[in-house]
């Protein structure tokens, strides 16, 4: 990948994204975090698997923003996770002064650069980030259904005892309580989900995926899922750096699709060098038209509560 990746923040989620983009031998991989000697040490960590795994490329670890300079792409992981019992709304008032600092920073160095937002919660704060850049709507995106719809393909795969990868689903909306997952489009080697096992089921499985987050922060008891974010990013990250023109849904500005406006909430994007290089709009039914539409109430009520004017 002949393109600069800054990560900002190195907890959890950067980190193993850092390693993520490493292990892909990507060229130039910046790993930033304020606290001193973290990012170096993670960096230097990583470098140390390369005689063993065999990948090439330079990942280096920092605390000054000037190394992130000309960034092709810069991936926003800094900011409080979620601990057990709380929601991603609560981490609003906690992470809002961070992301605006964060973008500001990010775009000073790097003007041309695609932003991912990964910083709980996602939606409102990629709104944020989108304000604070001045960017075009294209430009700024956050991970959430990438996400969100491995997980659905993760417990479809186990309920049926097949390989994950004969699995498609289709989340959208919001990361949170109201994502809209969407089992009439979900496939097991191409059949129906809706065909293949019973109502009932598939309930339960759209309720432990929309539960996916807290159930893990649950368990670990401190600290939030990092295996998968970090994976889901990592391939934003490569459709965008490789130009692959892949569509997979993404947190995204809206201006009227789906009759939305003003507001973030995750849609299927097309994704090449330019960022989002297009919002597809998919036939949806009267009901799920409808659950996008709360979706995207609930995400605008939360920006509402950060007075951006
Ligand atoms: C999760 C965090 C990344 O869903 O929001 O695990």
């Amino acid at each position: 990948m002949l393109k600069k990746i800054s990560i900002i923040g190195a907890g959890n989620v950067g980190s193993s994204l850092a390693q993520r983009l490493a292990e892909k031998s990507c060229d130039d991989v910046v790993l930033l975090d304020k606290i001193e000697g973290l990012p170096q040490g993670k960096a230097l960590d990583i470098l140390q698997s390369a005689p063993i795994l065999g990948f090439s490329g330079c990942l280096t670890g920092t605390n000054n923003y000037r190394d992130t300079a000309g960034s092709d792409v810069v991936v926003i992981t800094s900011g409080a996770g979620r601990k057990p019992g709380m929601s991603r709304d609560e981490l609003l008032k906690m992470n809002m002064a961070s992301v605006s600092e964060v973008t500001r920073n990010v775009v000073s160095h790097s003007p041309d650069s695609i932003v991912i937002v990964v910083t709980n919660p996602v939606d409102a704060m990629t709104y944020l980030a989108l304000r604070e850049s001045r960017l075009p709507r294209g430009r700024v995106l956050g991970l959430s259904s990438v996400l969100d719809s491995s997980r659905l393909s993760s417990f479809i795969a186990a309920e049926l005892n097949v390989p994950a990868s004969e699995v498609s689903a289709l989340v959208l909306g919001e990361h949170g309580r109201n994502m809209v997952v969407i089992p009439r489009l979900a496939t097991v080697k191409g059949r129906p989900l809706t065909e293949i096992i019973p109502q009932e089921t598939i309930e339960r499985l759209v309720e432990r995926t929309i539960n996916g987050g807290a159930e893990i922060v649950g368990l670990l008891k401190s600290g939030s899922a990092f295996y998968a974010p970090s994976a889901a990013a990592a391939r934003m990250v490569e459709a965008i750096a490789l130009d692959k023109q892949e569509i997979m849904p993404c947190a995204a500005y809206l201006e009227g699709e789906y009759g939305i406006k003003d507001t973030v909430i995750s849609v299927p994007v097309k994704l090449g060098k330019s960022g989002i290089e297009q919002i597809i709009e998919l036939e949806l039914a009267g009901d799920e038209k409808k659950a996008l539409t709360d979706s995207a109430e609930a995400v605008r009520k939360l920006i509402d509560t950060m007075k951006l004017g």
